[in-house]
């Protein structure tokens, strides 16, 4: 038997738990491995440009003709996109998902960051303040990474009725099969008649494809072709189409699997309670835990005791909800982190 290097760290525990990129715990849904290996036997081959067969499962799934979808490397790659196809800044929340920034960047735009409010939700009043004349997009992610926190539909009317129609309003809801809290507006459903709304969805959360890099976003068919346009071809590869078709079929599964997530959510929210002040409500598939200065700690104790969470220096930490099992690790490793400290806790 060959000794590996964590065989040598005499006290490293037996199993990593990965909690830290707001996966789904259960491995494929079925009949995804089996489309994935028919997918590769023809991996010679350019993949459907067009993704017509996955755009019209999208489509038929979201009650929409297909010319309002585009998919793509990820729901990531389509916000760069949508930067890309109108130029100018971006308004976003922060915190809030750290890749707006980045992305927006890439793309050629600038960001403009509007602080939560103390709850950790969007201030969108001040987002809407925040438009300018050069303003071409704004953000509205629903539920919010990593805070977890939702905005209603009285106050997102207000903030899409604020909107000039000549900005986009992105509503990014890469958790939205997680949200249970009724006010939660589905942001097709609610604001997908306004020729400015996009909403961008992925297949990397709850469909758990986050490793084949699957998105895609449902626009007004004008904008759907102005993406379109700066997608860069064949971006949305063959394995993946193949891969998203067959987790589309697997609804029931992906709905059930949701279903425990959101349970654990719950249960593991109550015994947050008494450990953490100010923990928000989550409406994804994580917690937010706003520890302050002592994230860094609780990131690298959890680390230690082989639970992987993401750190935010200075401001919180995001736990992914995982197993059952998975979940009471975290609980007990945030314990141990907690009595080890050596800064407390914001009050
Ligand atoms: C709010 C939000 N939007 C988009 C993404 C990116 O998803 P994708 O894997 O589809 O690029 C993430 C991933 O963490 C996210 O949290």
């Amino acid at each position: 038997m060959h000794t590996t290097r964590a065989d040598l760290a005499s006290d490293a525990p037996a199993t990593t738990v990965r909690l830290a990129g707001n996966e789904m715990p259960f491995g494929p849904l079925p009949g995804v491995v089996e489309a994935i290996a028919g997918a590769a036997a023809d991996a010679h081959r350019y993949p459907d440009p067009a993704s017509v067969g996955l755009r019209e499962a999208l489509a038929r799934r979201c009650g929409v003709t297909a010319d309002r979808i585009v998919t793509g490397c990820g729901s990531a790659a389509l916000f760069a996109h949508l930067v890309a196809s109108v130029g100018g800044e971006v308004v976003h929340s922060w915190r809030s998902f750290e890749a707006y920034p980045m992305l927006a960047a890439a793309a050629g735009g600038t960001s403009v960051p509007v602080p939560v409010t103390p709850e950790h939700r969007h201030d969108l009043p001040a987002m809407a303040a925040a438009i300018g004349p050069r303003t071409r997009l704004v953000v509205v992610c629903n539920p919010d990474n990593p805070t977890g926190t939702a905005s209603g539909r009285a106050e997102l009317d207000r903030f899409v009725a604020r909107v000039p129609s000549d900005v986009l309003v992105v509503v990014d809801e890469a958790y939205r099969e997680f949200v249970t809290d009724p006010d939660v507006p589905d942001a097709l459903a609610a604001y997908g008649d306004r020729p400015n709304v996009v909403v961008l969805r992925t297949l990397s959360k709850a469909w758990g494809l986050a490793g084949l890099r699957l998105g895609y976003l449902i626009a007004h068919p004008e904008v759907a072709a102005a993406v379109g346009k700066v997608v860069i071809p064949f971006s949305t590869n063959a394995v993946a189409q193949a891969a998203g078709l067959a987790a589309l079929d697997a609804e029931v599964e992906m709905a059930r699997r949701v279903a425990v997530v959101v349970a654990e959510r719950e249960r593991v929210a109550g015994e947050l309670a008494d450990l953490v002040p100010d923990v928000p409500p989550s409406q994804g598939n994580f917690l937010w835990l706003p520890v302050g200065e002592a994230a860094e700690h609780v990131g690298r104790a959890c680390a230690a005791e082989g639970v992987l969470v993401r750190a935010y220096a200075g401001e919180g930490v995001r736990m992914t909800i995982g197993t059952p099992a998975q979940n009471d690790r975290f609980l007990a490793a945030l314990r141990h982190a907690l009595r080890t400290g050596r800064r407390p806790l914001p009050a």
